[in-house]
């Protein structure tokens, strides 16, 4: 089986974005092709989405996607922004019933981790690397030595005594209508908290967000170094496609 080229799908609170990615490269070799997230964004109505995606490029072969929320072998376990009735439902049988091409789910953040730390700003950093994505929810990925731990849901821990995404996060900073750098404090109080709880030797900022990061860096103090991500808001749909590599290679045996 030819893995070379994987369709890689990112669903986001806002968007659902694909692209066929040459999964030896670690870049896209089509444009990419979005559709806003149907509201409400059900299981339903998100594999619809899903399916005119992979029409849209044609698609026969496997197919990667990352999705908001806790996955744990295909089955989603939480959904902070997207409709609740996705939770313990199997993501792989409902992509690849609405597809028709074998799809492997996981963790939108953890996809865009994979891509960073293989092609982009991660490659090569020892240690103890975390990867935060800034979009409607915030992502967060650590790698240590080069090696994941999956799921890991640190947007959600307590600043303030609420959760730090409500706080932190792209959605919030337009939600209340903050200058760049209002948000960017907050940001970096959120950074410091995480830098005292996993000490990361590295951290690099990723999603929608990291487009803008001229705007906002320089308020950052931690003591490890924050970078922008390099393939920003495509790491999510490469990393999936790579993941969804992994799997196939695994259940072909080879
Ligand atoms: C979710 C995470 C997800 C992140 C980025 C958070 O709200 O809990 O699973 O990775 O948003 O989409």
């Amino acid at each position: 089986m030819k893995l070379k080229r994987i369709l890689g799908i990112d669903i986001g609170g806002s968007g659902v974005k694909g692209g066929i990615v040459d999964t030896k490269k670690g870049i896209l070799i089509t444009e990419r092709y979005r559709i806003p997230t149907p509201q409400p964004a059900t299981p339903e109505a998100v594999a619809e989405v899903v399916g005119k995606i992979a029409k849209h490029f044609k698609w026969e072969g496997p197919i990667g996607a990352g999705f908001p929320g806790v996955i744990q072998q295909g089955i989603a376990r939480t959904a902070a922004n997207v409709d609740n009735s996705w939770i313990d439902k199997d993501l792989n049988k409902l992509f690849s019933n609405a597809t028709g091409c074998n799809t492997h789910v996981v963790n939108d953040a953890d996809a865009a981790g994979m891509a960073e730390v293989k092609f982009g700003a991660g490659n090569g950093k020892k240690g103890t690397l975390l990867l935060v994505t800034v979009g409607t929810g915030l992502g967060t990925v650590i790698f240590s030595n080069g090696k994941l731990v999956p799921n890991l849901e640190m947007g959600h821990i307590l600043l303030h005594g609420a959760d730090a995404e409500l706080y932190a996060t792209d959605a919030a900073r337009k939600k209340h209508n903050m200058d760049w750098d209002t948000w960017a404090k907050r940001f970096n109080e959120y950074l410091l908290r995480m830098e005292e709880l996993v000490w990361p030797d590295h951290i690099i900022i990723g999603g929608g967000a990291s487009k803008k990061g001229d705007k906002f860096f320089h308020h950052f103090t931690t003591k490890a170094k924050v970078v922008p991500a390099k393939l920003m808001n495509e790491a999510g749909i490469v990393g999936a496609a790579m993941v969804s590599k992994y799997y196939t290679k695994l259940e072909s045996g080879k």
